[in-house]
């Protein structure tokens, strides 16, 4: 089928700019779009428009999850691009919105190609990727995977303890239908989700990598519950400081993960009752864990278990450990990726220690992913950067890989 060519669309710096101001924060430089708040709906209005404007068909899923489709959304073998537009707190601008952005830019360089459409073509937008508020990771695409029930969702709370369903309702999203999506996930023939690379893993002649396979990973949440005191009044010995089981398991988290090659980061702390003059009477540290197999992850964790366990005896801190999130290892589609690979003159594979949507989706459909060089390799910071040049050669590669799945 050949595309009608809608009014002239925004091009790619102009989507840019659109997007740049939604969810920055003055003061640090770095976004804060999640899940269901304010700046996440203005993401969310963007990609409707962006669809609406190219005549593409809009539809918002039963997750949460937003689509844009050229030709039928019911048809089967659809090739499907996109990633995610949420954030982490005061993260870049780069990680998700440069997928969705960049698809949106690759199907208008489709048209101007005058390419034939031989399978439908969906651009998406996964919903609270980042999991920034909730805790869990990818909640869209994890939802529609079956990997997330409807009832360990509702279970979810923010830092106010907002239940996820009531963040969707206030947001205007009923959340009574989230769930298990497989009838939508098997009409899907392959998902390419482009990204910004967040390693150095790419070299000055290389603008564009692919994906080949994502380290298991997942989210750890210690309790470390001690005896709320007076810091001016309690002799030392007669205190129960979780501060000092936290701190000592964060030392042993650093040095397991250093020990197994793997990675280990709490990044997240919330303090009760969080006064300077109060001797802490619960202490809550998550902890993120990667490593290069499940085996090497598991034996990780199970040490810096078992260090927090031995110090909290010592302090007189109880200690529990809650696992909130898990992605077991990603190998990504090697027929898929090899194809890719092929349709982009032998691109570099690597591999990535970074969850994605993608990760989830391939699971259940053929996935690929390229990734765009990022020279400082820093993510997950206001300091996350490419260059245009490189998000162009990104947009164009994207357009080559969807050209040759969806075109023949
Ligand atoms: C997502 O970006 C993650 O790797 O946590
Ligand atoms: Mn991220
Ligand atoms: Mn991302």
């Amino acid at each position: 089928m050949t595309l009608p060519f809608a009014a002239r669309p925004a091009g790619f710096e102009e989507m840019w700019a659109e997007l740049l101001p939604v969810g920055r924060s003055a003061s640090s430089g770095g976004y804060r779009r999640h899940a269901w708040n304010a700046a996440d709906a203005e993401c969310r209005a963007w990609f409707e428009e962006q669809a609406r404007s190219r005549g593409l068909a809009y539809e918002l899923d039963r997750n949460g999850n937003q689509w844009a489709w050229l030709g039928d959304p019911q048809g089967q073998g659809a090739i499907v691009t996109g990633s995610h537009l949420d954030s982490v707190p005061d993260g870049g601008a780069f990680d998700g919105p440069l997928g969705v952005v960049s698809s949106f830019a690759a199907l208008d360089e489709l048209r101007a190609r005058g390419a034939e459409f031989s399978k439908p073509l969906a651009i998406v937008n996964f919903g609270d990727e980042e999991g920034a508020r909730f805790g869990v990771a990818c909640v869209g695409s994890r939802l529609s995977a079956g990997l997330l029930t409807q009832e360990q969702a509702y279970e979810l709370r923010d830092a106010n303890g907002l239940r996820l369903p009531d963040a969707m309702e206030r947001a205007g999203q009923d959340p009574s239908a989230i769930g298990a999506d497989a009838e939508r996930l098997a009409r899907i023939g392959a998902f390419v989700e482009l990204h910004v690379e967040q390693g150095r893993y790419l070299d000055e002649d290389q603008p564009v990598g692919v994906a080949g396979a994502i380290w298991p990973h997942g989210r750890w949440r210690f309790d470390f519950h001690g005896e709320a005191n007076h810091a001016g009044t309690t002799r030392l010995v007669d205190r129960h400081d979780p501060m000092l089981t936290y701190a000592t398991t964060v030392l042993a988290a650093r040095k397991k993960a250093r020990q197994a090659g793997a990675l280990a980061t709490f990044g997240k702390i919330a303090v009760e009752p969080n006064g300077t003059n109060a001797i802490a009477s619960l202490v809550r540290g998550w902890l993120d864990s990667r490593a290069a197999d499940e085996a090497t992850l598991a034996a990780v964790v199970e040490q810096i278990h078992q260090a927090a366990a031995e110090r909290g005896e010592r302090d007189g801190v109880k200690v529990e450990l809650v696992r909130e999130s898990y992605t077991p290892v990603v190998d990504f589609d090697v027929p898929l990726r090899d194809r890719l690979v092929a349709a982009l003159g032998g691109a570099p594979v690597l591999p990535t220690g970074a969850g994605h949507d993608a990760g989830i989706l391939a699971s259940a459909v053929p996935t690929a992913m390229l990734f765009v060089r990022n020279p400082s390799g820093v993510s997950h910071s206001p300091a996350e950067h490419a260059e245009v040049a490189d998000c162009l050669a990104g947009v164009a590669a994207l357009a080559d890989v969807l050209e040759d799945l969806a075109c023949q």
